[in-house]
């Protein structure tokens, strides 16, 4: 489903979708586990969730996995865990924080993280999430996923690294399977710049973007705000 907001609505309107998700699932089978998404637009998201007075008393049955990450230590400014910690989703609030061990060899980070997520459920061979968090780039990527990557095709593995090289660095991420496999699909995106890309992946599904394959997914929400200040403003 579609969902078109102003961005000075977009977070607030993710917060009361993210909530809705969060107690369902624990209503449903007393967990929740999420994978975060990076980059700037969930943010002041995080900082909201940090202080949302409903979730107050259940973050011990949540877990905060992460769809991707950079491949740099924890404390560095590009952490996408570090950026969910200084929004204020930190153990103190006795939420689970599974991170993705980013100060590792790439490769080994990956099948280190794959191991991790074989605490979680698993369906068809997969593990589980009640929900994937994904952010879109102006060039069609999802979490770690860029067109024409290498790890696109990695359909045999739950992770997977992969140079980056429009970045010049590496990076970690969910592969396409785990992220089809999850109950739900929330993506976040703001700002002019993502609106002709956004019509690409929605309305003509060009396999050409990694984007196109979620936006097939029945189970996958767009939640987005194209008017040219985004929530970061
Ligand atoms: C990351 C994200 C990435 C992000 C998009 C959108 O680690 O950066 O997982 O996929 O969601 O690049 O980023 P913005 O929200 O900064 O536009």
């Amino acid at each position: 489903m579609l969902i078109q907001t102003h961005s000075q609505q977009l977070i607030a309107t993710a917060e009361n979708w993210w909530v809705d998700c969060a107690l369902a699932a624990l209503d449903w089978r007393g967990r929740f586990d999420v994978a975060l998404s990076g980059g700037r637009t969930p943010r002041r998201l995080y900082q909201r969730l940090a202080r949302n007075r409903l979730l107050r008393g259940h973050w011990g049955q949540i877990g905060l996995w992460f769809g991707d990450e950079r491949a740099v230590p924890p404390a560095h400014a590009d952490s996408n865990y570090r950026m969910v910690l200084e929004a204020g989703l930190n153990p103190e609030l006795g939420v689970q924080l599974e991170r993705i061990p980013g100060e590792l060899e790439p490769t080994l980070a990956a099948e280190r993280y794959a191991k991790q997520l074989g605490s979680l459920p698993q369906r068809g061979g997969w593990p589980l999430f009640d929900l994937v968090m994904l952010g879109m780039g102006a060039d069609g990527h999802i979490a770690s996923l860029f067109p024409g990557s290498a790890n696109l095709a990695e359909g045999d593995k739950p992770v997977s690294a992969c140079p980056v090289a429009a970045l010049d660095s590496w990076r970690i991420s969910l592969t396409l399977p785990v992220i089809a496999n999850a109950r739900r699909i929330l993506v976040l995106v703001a700002g002019a710049d993502k609106a002709e890309m956004l019509q690409r992946v929605l309305h003509k599904g060009d396999p050409a973007y990694p984007a196109s394959q979620i936006a097939r997914l029945d189970q996958a929400d767009w939640l987005v705000a194209l008017d040219d200040k985004g929530p970061n403003a």
